[in-house]
């Protein structure tokens, strides 16, 4: 097809872990079909702001809008860093509005008609066994040799409990005021049901919060785009599209199945 007649789309990719050796060179190679296609990255680029924002830089100048919303890696801070905790968030965000990078601080933009919007909502540990307390939930999971990094790269700088729950709030104040079709952008998923494939179920407290659960049908979502699981699936979710877009590690990619295609097109705006 010539160029002007192919329809513009909206693609996304999460999780992809530009400091990893093999990463760099597909990332290298994301290029849109249509000079005027967007690009959704859900979070995770990499550990070191600098890295960050030079590949999110590149994006920008290949994509004619780039999305952004940061994941657990984004944030990941060392005790001698300038910025820690939400402080991070805040250097991530004022750089990228230097690049034109859009994220959840700002104006949800609008894609062939339907509003495109970045969330950062973090993690609270409520996806946890029942019964148990956060406490409970953490020492089960270490004593299973689960334990995050974020506990010794984000916790130390930011309460994620805390920080979440007043995410939830001020996102919820955004999302209630927005008429028409959605497409919901979050670097954690938004339901629980792909936790399901987890192969180990003691990672779940990390991996979102139960009170985003019903989001995608009180706000319209006409798809969700999530990451972080590094399990590349589509779920029918209450009748809502749930995409989980994340490239992961070179072992994880290498044996990809074909669907869903990478990056994922969530939508075509003809
Ligand atoms: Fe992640």
């Amino acid at each position: 097809m010539a160029e002007a007649e192919r329809p513009r789309t909206l693609w996304a990719v999460a999780d992809l872990h530009v400091s990893v050796r093999g990463n760099r060179e597909v990332v290298a190679g994301l290029a849109p079909d249509n000079p005027d296609d967007w690009l959704i990255v859900a979070g995770d680029v990499a550990e070191r702001p600098e890295l960050i924002l030079r590949t999110l830089g590149e994006l920008a100048a290949r994509y004619a809008r780039v999305i952004f919303t940061p994941g657990n890696h984004d944030l990941f801070c060392r005790g001698t860093d300038r910025h820690v905790g939400e402080d991070r968030y805040a250097q991530l965000i004022e750089g990228c509005r230097t690049l034109g990078v859009l994220t959840p601080e700002d104006p949800y933009p609008q894609f062939g008609g339907v509003t495109v919007c970045p969330l950062f909502t973090l993690y609270d540990y409520s996806w946890r066994r029942p019964g148990t307390t956060v406490d409970e939930a953490l020492a089960e999971a270490a004593e299973r040799g689960v334990v995050f990094t974020d506990e010794m790269s984000i916790r130390p700088f930011a309460d994620p409990v805390l920080w979440c729950r007043r995410r939830l709030a001020y996102t919820v104040r955004r999302l209630s005021r927005i008429a028409g079709p959605t497409v919901l952008v979050n670097h954690w998923p938004l339901a629980p049901e792909p936790l399901a494939a987890l192969r180990h179920p003691e990672m779940t407290p990390w991996c979102g919060t139960r009170h985003t659960r019903d989001w995608p049908r009180r706000y319209g979502a006409r798809a969700v785009v999530y990451g972080h699981l590094h399990i590349p699936a589509v779920h029918e979710i209450d009748g809502v599209r749930h995409a989980e877009v994340s490239l992961g590690y070179p072992r994880q990619w290498r044996r990809r199945p074909p669907e869903p295609r990478w990056p994922y097109p969530v939508m075509e705006d003809r």
